[in-house]
C-alpha cells in the first residue's frame, strides 16, 4: 500500500511517496514563486500550488502502481489567507504568514479587543501573521473583495479542497488564525464576529489522522488514480513536521530550521504562556504544543548566501569556521528580515549586523547569521524555560538542520543534546502518517511515530562550547532591546 505525503512550502511544493513500512520510495519537488509586492508584504498565488501539484504528481506516479495508493495527507504553511467567492474563484492572491502588512489591525486587537479576551477566546494574541488581522485589513482596504468572500481557507486546505470539494480544516492549522478556540477545537463564535465572518464562510474542523472525504472523479482522472483514494485533514506544517520526528505525546520537543524557525513543545493536555508570547496551538496528534516561531531562519543564510555572497555553496561558506571560533565571535547578527514574531512580536524589528570591525571576514559575517538565528530561537526556549517547562532534549529538522555545524551551534546555544531522525522528510513525512492512521495501519499518531521514526545522531552539548555561548548569548540578548525604540525610525 501507499500512501501521498503533501508539503506546501513556502518555497515550494514537495511530494512524497510512502510505502505501508514507512520507506519513501520517492519526492518531488516544483517551485513556485513568492511575492513581496510592497516591503514588508509576502504573498502567493494559490492557483501557482495546483499548478505545482498538477505538474508534480504524475512525476511522483510514473511507474508506480497507482492502484496502490490508499490516502493523502498534507502539511502546509500556516495562517495564509485563501478567500474564494462562489464560483470558487480565488478572491486575490494569499497573504502569507510572514507578512506584515497588518500592524495596524494586530495593533488593534491586542489593545481595543485586547489581550486578555483574544487569549480567553483562542488561548493567543494577535501576531502580524495569524490571520484574523488580514481579514480585518481586507475588509478595510479592499471591502468590495471582503464582501464577496464565500469561503475561507487555509493554505494546505484549499489544496485538499482541490483534490475533494470538502471544505475541512484540522486543528492544528486553526489554531494559527485567531478564530479558533484552541482548548475546546472549535471556532470561536466571538472571534468570527471580531473579523466580521460568518461560520458558513469557515471550513468544517476534523482531526488530522482523519479522513475529510476521498478524491473528486475529474482529480482522480487526471492523476490516474482510485476514485476511493481517501484525503486526511492534514496538519499546519509544523505539527506535520513534529509528526515526522516523533514529536508527539508530553513533553517532547522539535526544531525546525525552515524558511521560518521554531521551537515546538507538546503537551497531552491543554496550556498556554500566561504571557502568550509563545503560541499555544493544537497538536495533529490529537493533543497541544506551545511553540516559538522565528519569522527567518533558514531564510537568513540564504538571504546572505545567495542574494548577498551570490553563490549557492553554502559548505563553501561554512568551511573555514572551526569549532575554536564558535562562541568567539564578535559579530552579532539580528535575524529579523521580515519583522520578528516570537517571542518579541515586532513587526518593525529589522535585521542588523552589529560588531564589525576591520579584520571581520566573510566568514564572520556567515557565523554570525547562524549564531543569531540560534540565538534569537533560544529567546522562546527561555519562555518556555520561565515558566518552568523542562526541556531537556530535542530533535532538530528541516534544511538548515543538515549543515553538522548548524546543529553543533544549536546543541551548544540551547544547552541541550539534538537528535537527528533517519531519513528526514519534514511536513511531507508527518502527512504520510496521518493518512496511514486513517487509514488502520496505526492505532494512533503515537504508535505510527514509535514505529517509524528512529533516531541516527544526536548532537551532544560540550561544557566549554556552552559556557562560550552562555555570554555571547547574554551579549545578544542585550542588542534588541537598545534597538528597539530606532528601528520605526527606520522606516
Ligand atoms: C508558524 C509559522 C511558520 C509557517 C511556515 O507559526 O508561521 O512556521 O507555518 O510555513
Amino acid at each position: 500500500m501507499y500512501y501521498i505525503g503533501i508539503d506546501l512550502g513556502t518555497s515550494a511544493l514537495k511530494l512524497l511517496l510512502m510505502d505501508e513500512k514507512g520507506d519513501i520510495l520517492r519526492t518531488v519537488t516544483e517551485d513556485y514563486p513568492l511575492f513581496f509586492p510592497h516591503p514588508g508584504w509576502s504573498e502567493q498565488a494559490p492557483e501557482d500550488w495546483i499548478r505545482a501539484l498538477e505538474s508534480g504528481m504524475p512525476k511522483l506516479l510514473e511507474g508506480v502502481d497507482a492502484s496502490k495508493v490508499r490516502g493523502i495527507g498534507a502539511g502546509g504553511q500556516m495562517h495564509g489567507l485563501v478567500v474564494t467567492e462562489k464560483d470558487g474563484r480565488v478572491l486575490r492572491p494569499a497573504i502569507l504568514w510572514n507578512d506584515g502588512r497588518t500592524g495596524k489591525e494586530t495593533a488593534y486587537l491586542n489593545t481595543v479587543i485586547g489581550t486578555e479576551k483574544l487569549s480567553a477566546c483562542t488561548a493567543n494574541i494577535a501576531f502580524a501573521g495569524f490571520t484574523a488581522p488580514k481579514l480585518l485589513w481586507m475588509k478595510e482596504n479592499e471591502p468590495e473583495l471582503f464582501a464577496r468572500i464565500d469561503k475561507i481557507f487555509l493554505p494546505k486546505d484549499y489544496i485538499n479542497y482541490y483534490l475533494t470539494g470538502v471544505h475541512a480544516t484540522d486543528p492544528s492549522d486553526a489554531s494559527g488564525m485567531l478564530l479558533f478556540d484552541v482548548e475546546h477545537r472549535t471556532w470561536s463564535e466571538e472571534m468570527l464576529s471580531v473579523c466580521g465572518v460568518r461560520k458558513e464562510q469557515m471550513a468544517r474542523v476534523f482531526e488530522s489522522y482523519e479522513r475529510i472525504g476521498t478524491l473528486l472523479p475529474e482529480v482522480a482522472k487526471r492523476f490516474g488514480l482510485p476514485e476511493d483514494v481517501f484525503v486526511v485533514a492534514g496538519a499546519g506544517d509544523n505539527a506535520a513536521a513534529a509528526i515526522g520526528t516523533g514529536t508527539v505525546g508530553e513533553g517532547a520537543c522539535n526544531i525546525s530550521l525552515g524558511t521560518s524557525g521554531t521551537i515546538f513543545i507538546t503537551s497531552d493536555h491543554f496550556r498556554k504562556d500566561p504571557q502568550n508570547a509563545l503560541h499555544a496551538f493544537a497538536h495533529a496528534d490529537g493533543g497541544y504544543h506551545l511553540m516559538g516561531c522565528m519569522l527567518s531562519a533558514a531564510s537568513a543564510n540564504k538571504w546572505l548566501v545567495e542574494d548577498i555572497f551570490g553563490t549557492n555553496d553554502y559548505a563553501a561558506e561554512q568551511k573555514d569556521i572551526t569549532e575554536e571560533d564558535l562562541g568567539r565571535n564578535h559579530v552579532f547578527f539580528l535575524p529579523y528580515l521580515m519583522g520578528e514574531r516570537s517571542p518579541i512580536n515586532d513587526v518593525n524589528a529589522r535585521g542588523t549586523f552589529t560588531g564589525i570591525t576591520m579584520d571581520t571576514a566573510r566568514k564572520d559575517l556567515t557565523q554570525a547569521v547562524l549564531e543569531g538565528v540560534a540565538f534569537a530561537m533560544r529567546d522562546s526556549l527561555e519562555v518556555a524555560r520561565a515558566q518552568g517547562i523542562p526541556v531537556t532534549r530535542s530533535k532538530i529538522c528541516g534544511g538548515g538542520a543538515k549543515s553538522a555545524l548548524w546543529r553543533t551551534i544549536f546543541a551548544n546555544v540551547m544547552n541541550i543534546p539534538l537528535d537527528v531522525p533517519a531519513s528526514e522528510q519534514g511536513p511531507g513525512q508527518g502527512g504520510a502518517m496521518l493518512a496511514m492512521v486513517a487509514d488502520g495501519v496505526f492505532r494512533d499518531v503515537q504508535e505510527a511515530c514509535a514505529a517509524l521514526v528512529h533516531v541516527v545522531d544526536t548532537v551532544e552539548p560540550t561544557p566549554a562550547l556552552v559556557a562560550r555561548y552562555e555570554q555571547q548569548y547574554g551579549k545578544f540578548a542585550r542588542i534588541y532591546p537598545a534597538m528597539k525604540n530606532l528601528f520605526p525610525q527606520l522606516l
